[in-house]
């Protein structure tokens, strides 16, 4: 088995990892692993744009307000003031970067608006912001000589002082073990420091606007290395994903109903928001996915309508080109007719515990991005603010290692991955089957709207599931399918025992049986 030694490793290569390597790079050798291409992770998918306050008349104050009420009061006001307050910082750096944001007509940067904020403070780049940004980033990297970027390379689980030739109880972390695409080795990748920015778990549901890689890896390898994940019950469902049976995670950006767009029942033509709340299309997504799942079962459709044809089509072509393009291609005109849309899990609201430096529980691992509880969200994300938060927290993890370098441990020699006693897989139809049945049980059992008795079926169905992959992990050689099997199963688990502990209705978590809000707004924090 081969080692690689570097100062600090980076597991992922989106918004969070790539900030996070140009801001250690004049110091430090850095390895960044992504377990595809570079550009596969949600960043590049990314469409509306980054929430921050750029134009006289909107406040720090209104930011954080807004972000406060679409998290229904769960989250942490000292990580919002932060993010917030260095949220325009973070919107230079990119334009420095090249990202070639829209210009407005009066102010530097045009702004488009999304459900939940007071104001418009959404800087974009067309329909596709997070292609703009990934390609930014990536150049920087690429550029940096201290960078190395290591695309296929599939993360199997963290480094501690137990996989030590002296076994050590300590909880530091020292980097990963990691299997190649290409040649199926297994190597270790060795650092004083590690930073998680693996994204998220969408890919746990059925339908997910998130790519095929969001398999929770970094939630779950945290969660066995012993540290503590919190909110896990929260998944964002984003109301108006394309419904098309060949193109099944399309997503049509908040930005479509910012800018005018309305919710229609196919049928009647009927414009439902209004019925349910009076910010209509702009209420936040919890509310507007959960509307949709309502009319939707109530009236026994497959899809609701999203609607831009009102406004002149050179309007829908110049704000939404990229969709505008997709749709034409599925015979859809978005400026004659509507586009039907059903909500889609989008968004993972918890994962491993973080403080404002992006540490963990456990010395030498920090994380990033959509793969931590870093307390921006609490229990429902603002539009946008999740790549801002990818930005924040990948400068401060760098900012925070620079500062304790001295601090952390060299790490101690480390023992080679012991593959002596499996074998090669001979029922890949095995980890197929497993995957289809998590992500199918979990979007009929721990959905949009829940019961406990739903979630004890998933928890059984997890329990049976775990044992047998445990055993089939236990056999074989690893495999990035089954690495990722391993991780769903596990971030199913932390999800529906979350689920179990919340005997309240709150933001992105709504259950028949308990369905007011407690008076104190509390995190659910799981414990190894
Ligand atoms: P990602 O960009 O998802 O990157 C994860 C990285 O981790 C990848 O490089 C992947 O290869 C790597 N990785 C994962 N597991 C392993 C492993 N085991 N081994 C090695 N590498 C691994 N947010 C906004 O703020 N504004 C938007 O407009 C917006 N639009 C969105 C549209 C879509 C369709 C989606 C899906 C999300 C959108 N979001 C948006 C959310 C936002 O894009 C993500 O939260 C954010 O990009 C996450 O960035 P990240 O760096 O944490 O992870
Ligand atoms: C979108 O463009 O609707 C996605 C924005 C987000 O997820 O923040």
């Amino acid at each position: 088995m081969t080692a690689h030694q570097f100062d600090v490793l980076i597991i992922g290569s989106g918004a969070a990892g790539l900030t996070a390597a140009i801001n250690l790079a004049d110091r430090f050798k850095v390895a960044v692993l992504a377990k595809g291409a570079l550009s596969d992770g949600s960043t590049a998918w990314a469409q509306g744009g980054i929430a921050a306050v750029l134009e006289p008349g909107d406040t720090f104050d209104s930011h954080i307000e807004d972000t406060i009420i679409a998290g229904a009061g769960l989250n942490n006001r000292k990580t919002v003031e932060f993010v917030v307050e260095n949220a325009p910082a973070a919107i230079e750096r990119l334009a420095a970067l090249g990202v070639p944001f829209n210009p407005g007509e009066t102010e530097r940067w045009h702004l488009t608006r999304e459900g939940g904020h007071s104001h418009r403070r959404i800087v974009h780049v067309n329909d596709a912001t997070g292609w703009a940004v990934q390609q930014a980033l990536e150049k920087a990297a690429n550029d940096h000589p201290n960078i190395t970027l290591i695309p296929d390379m599939v993360a199997i689980d963290l480094i501690t002082g137990r996989h030590g030739e002296v076994y050590s109880a300590m909880p530091n972390v020292h980097g990963v073990y990691a299997v190649s695409r290409k040649t199926g080795r297994v190597s270790s990748y060795i650092a004083r420091a590690t930073i998680l920015s693996t994204g998220g778990a969408g890919r746990t549901y059925l339908y997910s606007t998130a790519p095929r890689g969001a398999t929770g890896d970094g939630i779950a390898m945290a969660w066995r290395a012993g540290a503590r994940v919190s909110n896990m019950e929260f998944n964002q469902f984003h109301p108006t994903c394309l419904y098309n049976l060949q193109v099944k995670n399309f997503l049509i950006t908040e930005a479509v109903r910012g800018e005018g767009g309305h919710l229609k029942i196919p049928t009647t033509g009927e414009r439902f928001m209004p019925r349910f709340d009076p910010r209509a299309e702009l209420a936040p997504r919890d509310v507007v996915a959960r509307a949709m799942d309502h009319e939707i079962k109530r009236l026994g459709l497959d899809f609701v309508h999203l609607d831009i044809s009102h406004k002149p089509p050179e309007f829908v072509r110049e704000h939404f080109p990229n969709i505008h393009a997709k749709l034409l291609e599925l015979g859809i005109d978005i400026t004659r007719e509507p586009i039907p849309v059903v909500p889609a899990q989008h968004y993972t609201c918890g994962g491993v515990l973080t403080d404002l430096d992006a540490r963990t529980d456990l010395p030498g691992l920090y994380a990033a991005g959509e793969v931590a509880q870093s307390g921006l969200h609490g229990a429902n994300r603002l539009a946008s603010n999740s790549l801002l938060e990818c930005f924040v927290f990948g400068a401060a993890a760098a900012r925070h290692i620079t500062a304790h370098w001295d601090e952390l441990p060299a790490p101690p020699a480390i023992r080679p991955w012991d593959e002596s006693r499996v074998s090669d897989s001979d029922e890949e139809v095995v980890v197929q089957q497993c995957w289809r049945e998590i992500r199918q049980f979990m979007w009929n059992f721990v959905g949009i709207v829940r019961t406990t008795k739903r979630l004890e079926r998933a928890k059984h169905r997890i329990d049976l599931l775990r044992q047998e992959v445990a055993d089939y992990y236990g056999h074989f050689r690893v495999a990035p399918d089954l690495i990722e099997l391993r991780n769903l199963v596990e971030v199913a688990d932390l999800i529906v025992r979350s689920a179990l502990l919340r005997k309240e209705s709150r933001g992105l978590h709504y259950t028949l049986d308990y369905p007011n809000l407690l008076p104190e707004a509390k995190d659910t924090i799981l414990v190894p």
